[in-house]
């Protein structure tokens, strides 16, 4: 018999310990021995949880149980699960989180410390579609030319429901954390910071590539207003909240932002809290994941998954590779991504207004791609949305300023990156 050991009995903790018990027959003929959720570690025993394995609020009684095998790290956050999970290696067991930010700061730390003892982490990454299998075992014969994917469920159930239904963002951000989708902080989800973790973990295994969250670009969804939805609609984009890796040259682009996307593409069409992700590979050329990206049972489908592994004895190196890989590829400066761009901004409406704008765009090099003129209710003002060739970013955050500092312009400009 294996015996676990659950830090943080929250959503997925609680479906992982069911799913054990429930489907233990299946579980246990894949792994070839019983596995069964010994102990649970929660903050307060106060809150009722419906499970039925012996809690404890102290993670050392976990940690230091000498009958527990295997450490389920579902706690969130990043310094206090770290020395935690450390303290597991050190004594030996085996380790499975579901947590992308501890791995998004501390993954090589733990692939260096894990050594041999298995370090297993599908759960981090797009919930229950197995994508990081694929990378660390399905591709390896395959030089990663680029990832791409909708790895948010919190955003892109948001997206869905603002662009198919006209929800509110408030009304549709409370609803997903009460399935149980978003973050303890949900500005994590909105704000892009939790795509950019799963991002860096793909990475990682796709490339070597040691980059922390602070040296990525990284934007949310906050600032999408239905203007811009009515916008994409009309031009045949969707919207999508994308974390983009991307071999240019001897550099990767890393991104995390809204992005609108060609409306009959196949990663425009997946809706509500599912994930998608497309990693092109050298050899095998395009493949596409797709699944639940969030939700209890579906994180913990990926949890058991891994624990089934180590029972079996299938585990590999942590970030799927034992030598250098990749060792002349090199981040890419944010300012040097090159991609095309949508601009919306509030202008005064009278005579040589267009005119001012297209010819300080054209000072940039910046050529425009299409261009729409919407009239705002106040006498006067108009909102000029446009598209532009491929540009750099540097060149289109320049231009912003410019823009921006002419009295024609008011206010801030809203951009979003447009990908093909
Ligand atoms: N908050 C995350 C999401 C959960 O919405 O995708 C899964 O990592």
């Amino acid at each position: 018999m294996v015996k676990i050991g659950i830090l943080g009995v929250g959503t997925v903790g609680e479906s992982v310990a069911k799913i054990l018990e429930e489907n233990g027959d299946i579980i246990e003929a894949r792994a070839g021995k019983k596995i069964v959720a010994a102990k649970g570690v929660v903050r307060s025993l106060e809150k009722k949880r419906d499970v039925s394995i012996p809690l404890t609020t102290d993670p050392l009684e976990v940690i230091n149980d000498p009958q527990i095998d295997i450490v389920v790290e579902l706690m969130g956050g990043v310094e206090e699960p770290y020395a935690l999970v450390k303290q597991a290696l050190k004594n030996g067991k085996a380790v499975v989180t579901a947590n992308k930010a501890l791995l998004a700061y501390h993954r090589y730390e733990l692939q260096e410390l894990a050594g041999d003892i298995p370090f297993m982490y599908e759960a981090s990454t797009a919930g229950g579609i197995p994508v990081i299998g694929a990378l660390r075992t399905g591709l390896s014969a395959n030089h990663i030319e680029s990832i791409q994917g909708i790895m948010n469920g919190t955003c892109n159930y948001m997206l869905t429901k603002m662009i198919n239904e006209g929800a509110q963002y408030d009304e549709i951000l409370r609803e997903a954390q009460k399935l149980g989708y978003a973050e303890a902080d949900p500005t994590f989800d909105v704000g892009g910071f939790d795509a950019a973790h799963k991002l860096l973990i793909l990475a990682s295994i796709a490339y070597g590539l040691d980059a922390k969250p602070e040296d990525i670009l990284i934007e949310g969804i906050e600032n999408i207003t239905q203007t811009d939805v009515a916008f994409a609609k009309e031009f045949g984009y969707e919207i999508k909240l994308l974390g983009i890796a991307k071999k240019v040259g001897e550099g990767v682009e890393l991104r995390v932002h809204a992005t609108m996307i060609p409306s009959e593409s196949m990663i425009a069409k997946v809706d509500g809290v599912m994930n998608a992700v497309t990693v092109v590979g050298d050899r095998v050329g395009e493949t596409m994941y797709y699944g639940p990206g969030a939700g209890g049972d579906a994180t913990a489908s990926a949890v058991i998954a891994d624990i089934v592994d180590i029972v079996r004895g299938n585990q590999g190196p942590m970030l799927g590779y034992k030598k250098g890989l990749e060792s002349g590829l090199k981040l890419l400066p944010k300012e040097q991504i090159v991609t095309q761009y949508y601009l919306r901004m509030d202008v005064s409406d009278k005579a040589g207004v267009l005119a001012m704008i297209t010819s300080t765009l054209g000072e940039f090099g910046i050529s425009i791609d299409s261009m729409l003129q919407k009239p705002v209710s106040d006498e006067g003002r108009a909102k000029l949305l446009f598209t532009t060739h491929k540009t750099q970013e540097a060149k289109m955050r320049e231009a912003m300023q410019a823009l921006e500092a002419l009295d024609v312009v008011e206010g801030k400009i809203a951009m979003m990156r447009i990908e093909k």
